[in-house]
C-alpha cells in the first residue's frame, strides 16, 4: 500500500497502459470469434451466425460484421474474415507498443522515485547510522532494492492487470459459448489457490534472506577493492578469496532455495490446467457428439479460447510468487526510509557568536554506560585559539564533533552566546564552522571544485588561490598538469598525504568560518610546510575562534590556551608556560617529543 504512492506521479500513463490493454484485449476477442465463420466456411457449413444454435457471441459477431463476412462464396467469405483478423491483428500490436511504452515510462519513473527518496533519505540521517552500516549493504538498497521493489506496483502491477482482463474478458466469451464447460473449467482456481498459499510464504523470507546477502557480498567486495594495498601487502589475497567464496556460496543457497520454490509455482498450475483441459475434451466431446447441444465448431472455438486462457492464468498464479520478491524488497527499502532522520534543531537562525562557547558539564557516551567524554567544562572566547592535546583514544575528535553537533551530548550542553546550541537551526549551526577532519574526503572531481566544494560559483578565481596560498598548496596544484582545473580522485591525479591534507585545509579557509575545527589538520606534513602553513594560518586565525587538535606539540605551543584531554577527563588547562611549569601530563608529553634519546 505504501509502494503505491510511487504510483500516484504517473496515474495518467498507468491508465493509459491500462486501457490500451483492454482494447488489446478486445481486439484479440475479436479475431477470435472470427475463428467461427472460418470453421463454417472451411467446413462447408455456410454462415450460420444466426442459426438456431448461435450463441449470442456469434450473434454480436453477425450484427458487426455480418454483411461483410457472407460475401457469397465460401472463398470469398473466407478472404473477407482473413481480411478482419489481419486488421485487428495489426491495431492490437499498434496498442501493445503504446501500451508497453506507457507501462515502461511508469516503471522506470517509479524506480527513479524511489530510488532518490532512499538517496535524499540517506542524506540527511545522523552520523551515528553511517558508523553501524556496512556500505555494500546501503548500495544494495539504493540500486537493488528500489528495482525489486518497483516491479510490484509499476510494471508487474500493469502486467498482472493486463492479464486479468484478458483472462475475465475470455472467461465472459466462455460462458457466452458454453457455461457449462466453463464452470468445470473453472474448478481448478480455488485448488490452486489452496496449493500456492504455503508456498509464497516462505518466499518472501526466502528472498529476504537472498537479498541481505547479497548486500554482504557487495560489502567485503567494497572493503577489499579500498583495501587492495592492505591485502596485498600482507599477502591476503587467500584469505579474501575465502571470505568471499563463504559468503558467496550463502547466497548461491539462498537464491537456489528461493529459485526452486517459485519455479514450483509454474509445473503445479500447468499440471492443473493439463487435467482440467483432458477434462474439457471430455465432456465437451460428449456434448457434440451425445447430447448434440454444441456444435462441432462452437466446440473448437471453446477449445481455443481455453487455451488462450492458459497463459493468462498461469501469469496471473505465478504472479504473487514473483511478487514476494517485490516485497522483500520493499521491506529492506523501507527499512531505511524509517530510520529517523537528523532531528532539524531548533528554530533560532545561529549568528557568529560574540560572546562565549561554554561547555557545561558535558558528557557523551557511545554506548551506554562507557563515557568517553566526562564532566567536560571549558569557555572559550571570541577570538580564542584553543589548542586540545592528549593520547590517541583520549576524546579529542568526540570533543570537538559536539560543536557542529555531528554528535549530541549525553548529558550537559554547549552553549553560544548563552544559547543552548540545540536551540539553533542545523543549517545556521553548522555554517559557522569549517571543520578540517583528521582523514580528508578528496572527491572524484576537480581541484577547484574539490576546494569549492558544494557550491563552486560561490568565489571568484582570486578568492580561491589566496585560499590555495595561505593553505600553502598553490605550489604544487600550479604544477598539477592542468592546475586547477585537473581532476583528483580514483581515477584522477593521486595526492600524496599531505597533499590531500592542504587541499582540506584551503577548502576550510575559503569559506571564512568563524569558528574552525582543526583535526591533525597538519599532521602529514613534513616540518617545513607545517611551519609555512602555521606562519599564513597565525595570520588567518586572528579574528577567529579557532579548535586544533594536535599530537606534534610544537604546533601548538602558540595557542591560547591549552587543553589536556586523558580517558575523557580535562586533566589540565593552561597557557603551554603555565602547564610546562606545573609538570603534569603536559610536561611529561612535552618532553617525551623533545627529548632525544641517547
Ligand atoms: N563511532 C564510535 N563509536 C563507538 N566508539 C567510538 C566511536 N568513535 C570513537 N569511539 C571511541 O571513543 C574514544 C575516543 O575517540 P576519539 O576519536 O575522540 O579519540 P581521539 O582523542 O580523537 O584519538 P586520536 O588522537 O587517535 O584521534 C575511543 O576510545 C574510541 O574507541
Ligand atoms: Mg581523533
Amino acid at each position: 500500500m505504501r509502494l503505491l504512492g510511487y504510483l500516484r506521479p504517473f496515474i495518467g500513463l498507468f491508465l493509459l497502459s491500462t486501457v490500451l490493454t483492454v482494447i488489446m484485449t478486445g481486439l484479440d476477442v475479436f479475431s477470435l470469434v472470427l475463428v467461427i465463420p472460418l470453421l463454417q466456411n472451411l467446413f462447408g457449413t455456410g454462415t450460420a451466425l444466426t442459426g438456431p444454435q448461435a450463441t449470442i457471441l456469434e450473434r454480436a459477431l453477425d450484427f458487426v460484421a455480418g454483411g461483410f463476412i457472407d460475401a457469397g462464396s465460401p472463398l470469398e467469405s473466407l478472404r473477407n474474415v482473413c481480411l478482419l483478423v489481419l486488421g485487428a491483428i495489426v491495431l492490437k500490436n499498434a496498442a501493445l507498443v503504446g501500451s508497453r511504452w506507457a507501462a515502461l515510462s511508469v516503471r522506470e519513473g517509479v524506480e527513479r522515485d524511489m530510488r532518490e527518496d532512499v538517496y535524499n533519505h540517506l542524506q540527511l540521517l545522523p552520523l551515528s547510522y553511517f558508523g553501524q552500516t556496512k556500505v555494500g549493504q546501503l548500495l544494495t538498497r539504493v540500486l537493488t532494492d528500489t528495482r525489486a521493489a518497483r516491479d510490484a506496483i509499476s510494471y508487474g502491477l500493469a502486467d498482472v492487470i493486463r492479464k486479468i482482463v484478458t483472462a475475465l474478458v475470455y472467461t465472459v466469451v466462455l460462458l457466452l459459448t458454453s457455461w457449462q464447460l466453463t464452470i468445470v473449467a473453472l474448478a481448478m482456481v480455488p485448488v490452486l489457490a489452496v496449493v500456492l498459499a504455503p508456498l509464497l510464504k516462505r518466499l518472501r523470507t526466502g528472498f529476504r534472506d537472498a537479498l541481505d546477502k547479497q548486500g554482504e557480498l557487495l560489502s567485503v567486495l567494497q572493503e577489499n577493492v579500498s583495501g587492495i594495498r592492505l591485502v596485498k601487502s600482507f599477502g591476503a589475497e587467500d584469505h579474501e578469496r575465502r571470505r568471499f567464496a563463504a559468503i558467496s556460496e550463502l547466497y548461491r543457497r539462498r537464491n537456489l532455495k528461493t529459485s526452486v520454490l517459485s519455479d514450483l509455482a509454474s509445473p503445479l498450475s500447468e499440471t492443473l490446467s493439463s487435467v482440467v483441459a483432458l477434462g474439457l475434451v471430455w465432456i465437451g466431446a460428449w456434448m457434440v457428439l451425445g447430447e448434440g447441444s454444441l456444435t462441432a465448431e462452437q466446440f473448437l472455438f471453446f477449445v481455443t479460447v481455453a487455451l488462450q486462457l492458459i497463459s493468462p492464468l498461469k501469469a496471473i498464479a505465478d504472479y504473487p510468487a514473483k511478487l514476494q520478491l517485490s516485497m522483500a524488497a520493499a521491506d529492506r527499502f523501507y527499512e531505511i526510509l524509517d530510520v529517523p532522520i537528523e532531528p532539524p534543531g531548533g528554530s533560532i537562525t545561529a549568528a557568529v557568536p560574540t560572546r562565549d562557547i561554554r561547555f557545561e558539564d558535558v558528557s557523551f557516551e557511545y554506548e551506554p554506560g562507557s563515557p568517553v567524554l566526562e564532566g567536560i567544562e571549558v569557555e572559550v572566547r571570541p577570538g580564542e585559539v584553543l589548542a586540545i592535546v592528549g593520547p590517541s583514544g583520549a576524546g579529542k575528535t568526540t570533543f570537538v564533533d559536539l560543536l557542529p553537533r555531528f554528535i549530541d551530548a549525553t548529558s550537559g550542553g554547549i552553549t553560544l552566546d548563552g544559547v543552548d546550541i540545540r536551540e539553533f537551526t542545523l543549517s545556521s549551526l553548522r555554517e559557522l564552522f569549517g571543520v578540517v577532519s583528521q582523514e580528508t574526503v578528496i572527491f572524484h572531481d576537480t581541484v577547484r571544485r574539490n576546494i569549492a566544494y558544494g557550491d563552486p560559483d560561490r568565489w571568484t578565481d582570486e578568492e580561491l588561490r589566496a585560499a590555495a596560498r595561505a593553505a600553502n598548496a598553490e605550489e604544487f596544484i600550479d604544477d598539477l598538469p592542468e592546475g586547477y582545473e585537473t581532476v583528483l580522485g580514483d581515477r584522477g591525479v593521486r595526492l600524496s598525504g599531505g597533499q590531500r591534507q592542504r587541499i582540506g585545509l584551503a577548502r576550510a579557509i575559503l569559506r571564512d568560518p568563524p569558528i574552525l575545527i582543526l583535526d591533525e589538520a597538519t599532521s602529514s606534513l613534513d616540518t617545513e610546510s607545517e611551519l609555512l602553513i602555521q606562519r599564513a594560518l597565525d595570520r588567518l586565525l586572528t579574528g577567529r575562534t579557532v579548535f586544533v587538535i594536535a599530537h606534534r606539540l610544537s604546533t601548538v605551543r602558540g595557542a591560547d590556551r591549552i587543553l589536556v584531554l586523558e580517558n575523557g577527563r580535562m586533566v589540565e588547562s593552561g597557557t603551554h608556560a603555565e602547564l610546562y611549569d606545573c609538570g603534569g601530563t603536559y610536561r611529561r608529553l612535552y618532553d617525551l617529543q623533545f627529548t632525544q634519546p641517547d
